[in-house]
This record gives structure tokens, C-alpha cells and sequence, in this order.
């Protein structure tokens, strides 16, 4: 209904094939590389629509297996290249479209659930090249990834063809590889070997890289330099242009996978080829591993397996709703960003390098959000990781290495005389945990013991103390949270030092984390602290309420010198958003002020981008808050769309039973919604972290596409507040805050192990539930938890 293009998500570039569930990408020159990711966290890497993108094995810092040169021109190179020349005339080109950019006959790039599909036609001969990673074990002794080459002739005469692969490869540690030329390029060296394939690995560490392939190539290159020639680039290889191959191996300098093989295509005739490179350390598993792919049964049956593996983690929840594109983004696009989220937390993406931020802490535990109703036991391990990056104070590391284990406190490194935590990373610990005891029921894990930072080991249940402990024990003057190195805004650095600046939207977010432990409490019979919790909410809530109302709507911060902001009149960070949204999500506000707040909100950040983050602007640097000055007026925090930000007003407008709006700022930021690819410029299928502000020049420009916080809460806002279905400990809840034009929806959802089929009809204009379960007529808005074994429970909800 709500959809007016022929095809959904369709822009100039691209559309979404619903039934194929791949994001078709029409052309190769979109604004900026559209990335997909290929691997389930492990072994994988990032694919562009012309092939562009690099590999690593568990940790892009540590263990990279290819190069990518970021912020580059052209940009998005290298990657995983194959260059097919003809061996009559010599011309050459590449499929994928690049490096050498003819101007392909026909071209079409598909995404779909971490593999990626390029195929194309030059002067009658069709190719394809789809990449993606087999499963594996997590001990898989040799991870790796297929590309699979198909060809056909599609002409009338028979054609002499022969093909180049090109995978450039890294020291292990990329950041070795980027900064200390001379030393990395003495040591990493490869060779030509046994089975055909090309290793690649130093003398005095164990791991090595392999790139083989299904048939015993014509020849190989394994030198970069040789490869390209002097004068030369990617778009021009000497090897590929004279079609000879050097067939020798590096001793030192740059290493590449580059086999060649030969095709003779009778018209009509199809061959395929398969490319497999890995790392390992068990250099004895690389004949198995390459000799299994070569047979095209087992790729098939591997590619399989992947679809399968995500069909299986998508069919947890699906929904139809009168909109096309929310549906679209519903059950696929966004349940496939919140798992790659939940992934690579904000380590590796087309903006963030994998060499410096490791995974953050409060990233990753609100990555869960989106993840545990599908993956419960892999949103359990993330949560017990990031427990293990607390101290026996109570506050978290903010980021750490998966692989190593090595935490730190991010930015605020370079700050030392600043606070060296966040207030609040411990706190969406607290908040996750309750989230997943709510969808799962795994009392059992508040016993889990996890090691501290700097202490043995303790349950999960002590860890939660301490990190409730750690906030209290740091307030400032106003009994509010001290704002640390930053809250939740990594750019309001607001303690310099004093001791004494204060974040009040920390306190909102202490007062939604003890309202979410008075009710666990209550639940496992823990009435006594079930008591203190709630009584710290009222106290907070209280705190906040004193102290933190300037009339119109909530202030968002104290400085050192205890002075506001966020406070009407002030020149810039009048208003800032997630003050207002958090009010009522920590149920702070007494419902004049949360209209007032919300009202305050929409009126001055409202766009039809989405909610601008603050308003007015910083125009220069602001000594009181740093960080969030240092930018240009309308980007990122400064007054930029902070789409992460959106979803909590999406919540707030649903926790008000305001569906209308809810629905309004959701479909704001929804990006298969952005039919303006030329201005949006990100992928158009998965959230950006942000889009120019209304006081940029770029207004509407989306960057940071791929790993954000806004993944998982649009995707709890959506399925939980504005669809309403809520797991809680008695039962799953339905109580939607869905448009008033909407005459309803269907879902299906699972919950602890039942299919619940959910059928929502509006015979009313409001949101109240009358609920019939399986036939029967039941009070309120809550399914109760059906006996043990139930396969299926049928819901049907009147919306009155
Ligand atoms: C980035 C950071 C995240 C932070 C947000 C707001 O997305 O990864 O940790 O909360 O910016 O500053």
C-alpha cells in the first residue's frame, strides 16, 4: 500500500528481490562501495558490488589475511579480483567490474545472506563469480572461502580465454602492514607449490595463508611488483596485459594469489572454476581443504548450507504489515545486520579499519538486543565475553580484542587526565542480561562464573551488583551519575577532570536498568532486592526530576562547574534528543512532562531525514563539551541524525501508545525507504550510524553504514514496540502501538521453543488488546507461557 515503486528498496542503483532475498545492485558505479559480509564471525571479510574488500580469520587486527587500502582513490581497492583476458584478440577486463572498468554488457551485483553474487557479460562471454565461507567447526583448523568462477560462451564462435586471480595479501598484523614497511616486507614471503597452490608466511610465526584452486593452473604469479609492473596499476597489469604469468615465487615485498588457467568455450559451453584461499597454522590441511572444494557437488552443498543456516536464524520472526518496505526490512535486512553486528560489533566495516577498536562493550551488549529471540546461546557468549572486560569496581573496559582478550579504555586513552571509563557501558550489561532472562528464561546464567578484569571469578549475579555498585558509587553533586570519559555520546566529554560533571541521561538509563532488575527480582523470588532497585528508581527518578527540568524538557548533562546543558536558551545544545526519549523509557517523566519533553523534541530536531541529535549546532570548538564541538554543524553527534538515537524516540512514542509517530520516526530512518540514492549515497538495505543534519550542506547523506547500534534497537523498536510483541517472564506480550490507518498485521514469532502465529486486527482506534489464544478469550495484553512441548499457539488480538 505504502509502497510506490514498482519493486521494493528500488533506486536509480538497485532493488530488493523479495523472492530471492538478495539486494540486487543494477549498476557499478553507486555512490560508494554497497558492502555485504561474507563468514559467520570467524573466518570472513567484506564484499563489494565490484568485488572490492579484504579477508581476515576471527580478528581484522591481528590476523588479516588481505590488504584494503581505505580512504583510497579509486576507491574500494583491492579485492577479490579474477581478470579473464581473451587469447586470440589480448583484450582483458574484469568481470566484477573492477579493477579494469570496461563498460560491461550487462552487469548485476546480488547481497544476500553473507555471500555475494557478481555476474556480467563482455563481448559474448557471461561470468560470475559468487564468494562466499563455507561453515565450518569453530576449531576449523584451516577456515577459508570459496570464489567460484563460472563462465559461458554466449557468442557464436568458440573462444580461447584465460583467466588471472588476484588476492593481495597482509602481514598478519595489518597495522604492522601499514606502518612498518621495510620490516613487514622482509619477512612475509610465498611460494608455488604442491596441489597448485600459493602459500604465503613468514619464518617465525606458524600461520600461513593459502590461495589454491579446483584445477592445476597454467602458471601463477606470486609477486605484486611483477604482477603490475613498473607504471602500472590494477587496472593494467603487465601480466595480465601480455597474458604471461611469471611463475616464480616472492621472496620479499608484497605477495599475491594470482593462478591462471585456461579455458577453450565452445559457444553455448559453461565451465566453472573454484578459488579457495584460507590461513592456517596446520600447513598439512591445506591440500584437504582446497582438494574438498574441488569438487562443484560439495561448493553447492557448502552455499547450502550458509542460506540455510540464515534461513533457519530468520525464520525465528517474520511479519506482513501493510508496508512493503518495513516488512522487507523486518525479515531480512535488519535481522541479517543485527547478526553482523553481533559479529564485529564496531570493528571492522567500509569505515572502521579492523586496526583500532576492537569490539566495544557497550556496542556489543546492545548488540545482543537484537539477537537473543534467534541466537540466544551466541548472545549469551557475547555477554559473558564482555563480562569478563569488567573490574571488581563494577565499571567495564570499553572495548577489547576478541581474539587476544586485550581491553582498553578507547578514546579516553589520550586523555589520561579524564575519567578512564564510560558511565555507561556496565549499565547496558545490566539491561541485556534482563532482556535475554526475559526471552529465554536461563535463570541458570545469573550462576555462571566469569573472572574479572583484575579479580577470580564470580556469577554473572555479582557482576551485576558491582556494575549497579560502580554507579552509585560515583555521583555527583546533583545525585546524578558522573559523566565519565563520556556516556553514551562518546563526543560529550563533559569531566575534565573535576571529578564533579554529571550525565543525566546516565541516570535515565540507571533508572531503566533498575527498573528492569526489581522485575527480575521479583520473578526469581529476590523481594528484598527487588525492593532496593525499585527504590532506587524512585530516588533517581527523583534526582532527575529536581534537578534536571528547565521548563520545556530535560537537561541533558552537568559540567564541571555544575552548569547545565541542554537547557532552553543556551546557544548551542539547547535540546538534546535522547534526554527526552529516556525519559520515558526510564520512566523518569510524570506524563505532562513526557509529553512536553517529546513535544519539545519533535518540534526543534524533527526532519524528514529522522531526529537530529542536538540543536542548535556547535559552530567551533566548545571547551565545556569537546568532543561533539570538534565537528562540522549537523554531523554525527553535532546536531547530525544519529540514527541510533531515532530508535529510542521510536520507543518513547510506542511506550505512549503513540503509534502514529512511532511509525512516523521509524519510517524516517528506514533505508530502504531512501529513494534518493544520489543523496543518501550508503546502502540503501542495512542503517547507517548517521545522515547529515538539516545544518549541513550534505543534508541527508548517510555514513557508517553496516555496524551500528541502530541494527538492533530498530529492530527491538520495531518488532517489540511499534508490532508490541514482548517476551516477559509470564508470557509473550502483544501490545502494539501500530498507525491508525493500519488495518493490521500478521507474525509469526518463536518464543522458548513455541511458534506463536500472531493475528492483528484493528476494529478500533485505539491500542486497546482484547486477546483471543487458541480459541479462548484471554484477560489482558500478555499470552500465558502455554504447557511444555506446545508447537504452535494461535493468537488473535483485537486492536479497540
Ligand atoms: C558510535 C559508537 C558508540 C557510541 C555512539 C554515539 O556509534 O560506536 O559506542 O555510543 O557512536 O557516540
Amino acid at each position: 500500500m505504502i509502497q510506490d515503486r514498482a519493486r521494493v528498496g528500488e533506486t536509480e542503483y538497485g532493488y530488493f528481490d523479495e523472492a530471492a532475498r538478495e539486494y540486487v545492485i543494477t549498476r557499478p558505479d553507486t555512490p560508494t562501495p554497497w558492502l555485504n559480509y561474507i563468514g559467520e564471525g570467524r573466518y570472513g571479510g567484506i564484499v563489494s558490488n565490484t568485488g572490492g574488500g579484504f579477508s581476515f580469520d576471527r580478528d581484522p587486527r591481528n590476523r588479516r589475511v588481505t590488504r584494503y587500502r581505505y580512504n583510497s582513490v579509486p576507491v574500494d581497492q583491492p579485492g577479490r579480483y579474477v581478470y579473464l583476458r581473451d587469447q586470440e584478440t589480448g583484450e582483458y577486463w574484469s568481470p566484477t567490474a573492477a579493477p579494469v572498468r570496461r563498460d560491461l554488457e550487462a552487469y548485476e551485483c546480488r547481497h544476500g545472506t553473507a555471500y555475494t553474487r557478481i555476474a556480467s557479460r563482455y563481448r559474448g562471454i557471461e561470468a560470475e563469480v559468487l564468494y562466499f565461507v563455507p561453515l565450518g567447526p569453530a576449531d576449523e583448523p584451516a577456515p577459508c572461502e570459496l570464489w567460484r568462477l563460472r563462465l559461458r560462451n554466449a557468442g557464436p564462435g568458440p573462444r580461447r580465454l584465460r583467466s588471472f586471480s588476484y588476492a593481495e595479501f597482509s602481514f598478519p598484523d595489518a597495522f604492522n602492514d601499514l606502518t612498518n614497511l621495510d620490516w613487514a616486507q622482509h619477512i612475509v614471503f610465498s611460494s608455488y607449490g604442491d596441489g597448485g597452490v600459493i602459500r604465503v608466511g613468514t619464518k617465525f610465526k606458524p600461520l600461513s595463508f593459502f590461495f589454491g584452486s579446483s584445477q592445476t593452473p597454467a602458471g601463477y604469479t606470486c609477486d605484486r611488483e611483477e604482477f603490475v609492473g613498473r607504471g602500472r596499476d590494477l587496472a593494467n597489469p603487465i601480466v595480465v596485459e601480455t597474458g604471461v604469468p611469471t611463475n616464480a615465487p616472492s621472496p620479499r615485498g608484497n605477495s599475491v594469489g594470482s593462478l591462471v588457467h585456461d579455458f577453450v568455450l565452445e559457444p553455448g559451453e559453461q565451465r566453472e572454476l573454484v578459488y579457495v584461499m584460507g590461513a592456517t597454522e596446520a600447513p598439512g590441511e591445506i591440500g584437504r581443504v582446497v582438494g574438498r572444494f574441488s569438487d562443484p557437488a560439495e561448493v553447492e552443498a557448502a552455499l547450502r548450507a550458509v542460506r540455510e543456516d540464515w534461513a533457519a536464524y530468520l525464520a525465528r520472526f517474520s511479519v506482513e504489515t501493510p508496508d512493503a518496505d518495513t516488512n522487507a526490512m523486518l525479515n531480512f535486512w535488519n535481522p541479517v545486520q543485527c547478526r553482523t553486528t553481533l559479529y564485529w560489533s564496531r570493528f571492522v566495516s567500509g569505515y572502521e579499519t579492523g586496526l583500532g577498536r576492537g569490539m566495544g562493550t557497550r556496542d556489543s551488549g546492545q548488540d545482543t538486543l537484537g539477537t537473543m529471540h534467534a541466537v540466544p546461546d551466541r548472545a549469551r557468549r557475547m555477554l559473558t565475553r564482555i563480562w569478563t572486560m569488567q573490574f571488581a569496581d563494577g565499571h567495564t573496559w570499553h572495548q577489547f580484542f576478541p581474539l587476544t582478550g586485550e581491553g582498553g579504555p578507547g578514546l579516553a586513552a589520550e586523555y589520561p587526565e579524564w575519567p578512564q571509563w564510560f558511565s555507561d557501558d556496565h549499565l547496558w550489561l545490566v539491561i541485556a542480561v534482563c532482556a535475554y532472562l526475559r526471552e529465554t528464561a536461563d535463570f541458570d546464567y545469573l550462576e555462571e562464573t566469569v573472572p574479572y578484569v583484575d579479580r577470580a571469578e564470580e556469577t554473572v549475579w555479582r557482576h551485576i551488583l558491582r556494575a549497579v555498585d560502580f554507579s552509585l558509587a560515583n555521583l555527583g553533586p546533583h545525585g546524578l551519575p558522573r559523566s565519565g570519559f563520556s556516556d553514551w555520546n562518546d563526543t560529550l566529554n563533559v569531566d575534565h577532570g573535576s571529578g564533579r560533571a554529571e550525565s543525566v541521561w546516565t541516570a535515565m538509563q540507571f533508572c531503566r536498568a533498575m527498573l528492569d532488575l526489581a522485575e527480575l527480582c521479583t520473578r526469581i523470588d529476590r523481594l528484598e532486592e527487588a525492593g532496593r532497585f525499585g527504590s532506587l528508581h524512585v530516588s533517581m527518578a527523583e534526582a532527575i526530576n529536581r534537578s534536571c527540568w528547565d521548563g520545556g524538557w530535560y537537561l541533558r548533562a552537568f559540567d564541571d562547574d555544575g552548569l547545565p546543558i541542554g537547557v532552553a536558551g543556551a546557544e548551542h545544545q539547547a535540546i538534546d534528543l535522547i534526554a527526552q526519549s529516556w525519559s520515558v523509557i526510564g520512566e523518569v517523566a510524570t506524563p505532562e512532562r513526557a509529553d512536553a519533553a517529546m513535544a519539545a523534541a519533535h518540534d526543534r530536531l524533527n526532519t524528514r531525514f529522522g531526529l537530529a541529535l542536538i540543536w542548535p549546532a556547535y559552530d567551533g570548538g566548545d571547551d565545556r563539551v569537546r568532543g561533539i564541538s570538534t565537528f562540522v554543524p549537523g554531523a554525527k553527534e553535532n546536531g547530525g541524525i544519529f540514527c541510533h538515537a531515532n530508535t529510542w524516540s521510536i520507543v518513547a512514542a510506542a511506550m505512549l501508545g503513540r503509534g502514529d509517530q512511532a511509525y512516523a520516526y521509524y519510517r524516517q530512518i528506514l533505508p530502504l525507504a531512501r529513494t534518493d540514492s544520489d543523496v543518501y549515497k550508503a546502502e540503501p538495505y542495512v542503517y547507517a550510524q548517521n545522515v547529515c543534519g538539516p545544518a549541513h550542506p550534505s543534508f541527508g547523506l548517510a555514513r557508517n553504514a553496516w555496524l551500528t547500534g541502530t541494527a538492533a534497537w530498530t529492530y527491538v523498536a520495531a518488532t517489540q514496540w511499534i508490532l508490541g510483541i514482548r517476551p516477559t517472564y509470564e508470557g509473550l506480550r502483544i501490545a502494539p502501538a501500530i498507525p491508525a490507518s493500519w488495518p493490521g498485521f500478521t507474525a509469526h514469532r518463536e518464543f522458548r521453543g513455541t511458534a506463536y502465529e500472531i493475528d492483528v486486527r484493528r476494529e478500533g482506534p485505539g491500542n486497546a488488546v482484547a486477546l483471543v489464544v487458541d480459541g479462548a478469550a484471554v484477560e489482558g495484553d500478555v499470552v500465558p507461557l502455554p504447557p511444555a512441548g506446545t508447537s504452535t499457539v494461535s493468537v488473535r488480538v483485537s486492536l479497540r
